[in-house]
C-alpha cells in the first residue's frame, strides 16, 4: 500500500510533512505578493531625496531602530497615540524595512512634523535637555561629522536595481545635494518626513 510506503520510510515522511505544512505558509504569503494593496506605493510616495536617504543610513548606523519601531498597529491605543496605522504601501521603497519590534522609545512611524527641527536637534544632542526623565542615549557626534556624498549616488543606483524609481538626474545630483552637510541635518530631515503622507487622514 502507498500509505504504508510513506509511513515506513523516514525520507518520504519528511518530504510529505514539509509539503503538508508549507501549504499554510503558502496560502498566507503567495497572495500578498500579487495583491495591489501590498505592492503598490500609496498616493504621493516618492523615493527619499539624497539628504533624507543619508539620514536614513545614519538612523540605521546609530541603531535608532533597535529602540524605536516604525509600525503603528491598527489598535485603538496606538492610533490614538501615534496617528493612522501603518499600511504596506508606505514602505515599498524601504530597503531594508525598519519596522522593528522593540519599543524602548515611542514608535516613530509618524513622528514627521510632530516637533520642530530645533527640538530634534536639542533632543539628539542630549535628550535630557528637553525630556528630563529620558533614558535615550545622546548623539553629540552627529553635530560634528559631515557627509562626503561620495557614495550617495551609488546607493541610489543600488536601490534602483530593486525597484526604487530614482532618475538619472537624482543620481547625478546626489553628491552635490549632500556634500559638506552635517550628519544631524540629514537625520533630522529624515525624521521630519516620516509618515506624513497618511497623517492627515487620522
Ligand atoms: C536605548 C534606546 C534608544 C535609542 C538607541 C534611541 N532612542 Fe530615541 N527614544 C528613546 C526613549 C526611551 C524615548 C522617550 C524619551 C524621550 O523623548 O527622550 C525616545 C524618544 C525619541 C523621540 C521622540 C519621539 C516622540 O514621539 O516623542 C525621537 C524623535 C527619537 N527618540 C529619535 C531617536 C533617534 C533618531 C535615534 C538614533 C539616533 C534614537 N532615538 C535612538 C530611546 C532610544
Amino acid at each position: 500500500m502507498k500509505h504504508e510506503a510513506i509511513e515506513t520510510n523516514v525520507g518520504l515522511m519528511i518530504v510529505g510533512i514539509i509539503i503538508a505544512i508549507s501549504f499554510g505558509t503558502l496560502v498566507e504569503l503567495v497572495p500578498l505578493m500579487f495583491l495591489k494593496e501590498t505592492n503598490e506605493p500609496i498616493a504621493g510616495l516618492k523615493p527619499l531625496p539624497a539628504l533624507e536617504l543619508e539620514g536614513r543610513d545614519i538612523y540605521i548606523r546609530e541603531g535608532c531602530n533597535t529602540c524605536h519601531s516604525q509600525m503603528i498597529r491598527p489598535l485603538r491605543a496606538e492610533t490614538e497615540r501615534y496617528g493612522h496605522y501603518s499600511v504596506a504601501g508606505e514602505f515599498v521603497y524601504d530597503h531594508p524595512f525598519l519596522w522593528g519590534s522593540k519599543r524602548t522609545g515611542p514608535d516613530l512611524a509618524r513622528v514627521g512634523g510632530r516637533y520642530s527641527d530645533d527640538w530634534h536637534r536639542a533632543h539628539l544632542y542630549n535628550p535630557r535637555d528637553v525630556v528630563p526623565e529620558s533614558n535615550m542615549p545622546a548623539f553629540p557626534w552627529l553635530f560634528e561629522k559631515t557627509i562626503s556624498g561620495d557614495k550617495t549616488g551609488t546607493k541610489m543606483e543600488a536601490l534602483r536595481t530593486v525597484g526604487v524609481p530614482y532618475t538619472d538626474d537624482d543620481i547625478a545630483g546626489a553628491k552635490a545635494a549632500v556634500e559638506g552637510k552635517k550628519e544631524i541635518d540629514a537625520l533630522v530631515a529624515y525624521l521630519q518626513q516620516l509618515g506624513l503622507l497618511l497623517k492627515s487622514r487620522r
